[in-house]
């Protein structure tokens, strides 16, 4: 049993991979062929927005998307804990501050309670035990709001906030593309929002790619010219400082080819989420992930969590000699990670991800599961007794 299957998929797509690769071939277009449009108007219109542009990774998106609104070393943005690196680590990259907001304990996305709370404590310039990393800093530019393993976060509540105190909302959809909330589609909230299409993602390619979505003219314009080095009126006019940070024509066509069914995925994925609810039900050992009512997730993980820290490695064990792939993410928070020791956090200081961070598992999750498959795993997950 694989972790995720990227097999199955190929085989089903692949006449339809080759020929659009090969048509890459033929036109010899490898940079920015006509392949980059397709794909970004087809997945803009997807998402509900008016601009989608490609670009060479998720972790380029987010940094396209903070350069186009202007951070600069010193700047403060708000973000969570739990997370990939990339979401602060492009934070950093620029010279600025990520901030920390701790999460919900049942969605893992970010608390806009704990936000508020930051803000204010901030605003107050009242750094202290219980809000640590926030002392002496500037008034946060904006919030990276992340949709952890395919669930649109609260932005009905943390745009409010964002409105209140004048801050920008950039959605981290990495994980999200495809999910739901009320009518509204991943990649259409906040100003600007960011994917990735690396291969395990719910929507991936056969190596690196992102998209940055946005309906601000201005912003879309801005991040064009920022992926090409900061083109002008042409290709040797530079009126910024940008990155090479385009998407490839063949990432671009195999996405295309793969966007061919991925509205059929995603039906896959959430009856295979629903599957494992009612194989797994109600468990004093485990807990089954929470989707909102007004959400639907595009089930980029399904993710469980060990009804006591010290029972999630016992259970991985009893997974492994089972032959059933699990895994964690994430096992480190990003304020305990090396490469923030600069910002001044220690263990303690976001008590809910610590304690998600050292309970949460996940279990196979792809559009392909078999039944059985998912009975072996569940039978796996039930059979645990701690010791
Ligand atoms: C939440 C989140 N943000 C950003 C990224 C970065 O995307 P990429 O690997 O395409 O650079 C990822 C990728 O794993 C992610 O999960």
């Amino acid at each position: 049993m694989q972790f995720i299957d990227l097999n199955t998929q190929q085989k089903r797509i692949r006449d339809d991979i080759e020929a659009r690769l090969k048509a890459v071939l033929d036109h010899g277009r490898y940079v920015m062929g006509p392949e980059i449009d397709e794909i970004e108007e087809t997945l803009a219109g997807f998402s509900g927005v008016t601009h989608g542009m490609g670009c060479a990774s998720g972790t380029d998106a987010l940094l396209l998307a903070l350069l186009a609104k202007g951070i600069s070393p010193g700047d403060v943005i708000l973000t969570t804990p739990f997370t990939f690196i990339a979401t602060a680590e492009v934070v950093s990259l620029l010279g600025a501050v990520p901030v920390f907001v701790d999460i919900d304990p049942r969605t893992f996305n970010m608390d806009p309670q704990a936000l508020e709370q930051t803000i204010l404590a901030m605003d107050s310039g009242s750094g202290d035990a219980a809000l640590p990393g926030i002392k002496n800093l500037p008034k946060a530019m904006g919030i990276i709001v992340v949709d952890l393993f395919g669930q649109i976060a609260d932005y009905d509540r943390i745009e409010a906030i964002a409105d209140k105190h004048g801050m920008f909302v950039i959605e981290d959809a990495a994980q999200s593309f495809g999910a739901l909330q009320k009518d509204k589609k991943s990649c259409s909230f906040g100003h600007i929002a960011c994917t990735s299409f690396f291969p395990a993602k719910p929507l991936g390619c056969y190596g690196d790619g992102g998209m940055c979505f946005t309906n601000d003219q201005e912003a879309d314009t801005i991040m064009r010219s920022l992926r090409m080095h900061g083109q002008g009126s042409d290709r040797y006019d530079n009126v910024r400082i940008g990155i090479n940070g385009r998407i490839d024509s063949f990432q671009a066509a195999v996405l295309l080819s793969k966007f061919s069914v991925f509205p059929e995925e995603l039906e896959l994925r959430q009856q295979a989420a629903e599957r494992y609810n009612s194989l797994l039900g109600d468990s004093d050992k485990v807990l089954s992930p929470l989707v909102e009512q007004d959400n639907q997730s595009a089930w980029a993980q399904y993710t469980l969590m060990a009804a006591k820290a010290s029972w999630r490695d016992q259970i991985l064990d009893h997974m492994k000699t089972r032959e059933v792939p699990t895994a964690v993410y994430y096992p480190k928070p990003l304020h305990l990670q090396d490469a923030f020791t600069n910002l001044g956090y220690s263990i303690g200081d976001f008590p809910v991800t610590e304690d998600c961070a050292a309970r949460v598992f996940s279990l196979p999750m792809h559009p392909y599961l078999s039944e059985e498959d998912q009975e072996i795993v569940a039978k796996a997950v039930l059979s645990f007794e701690p010791e």
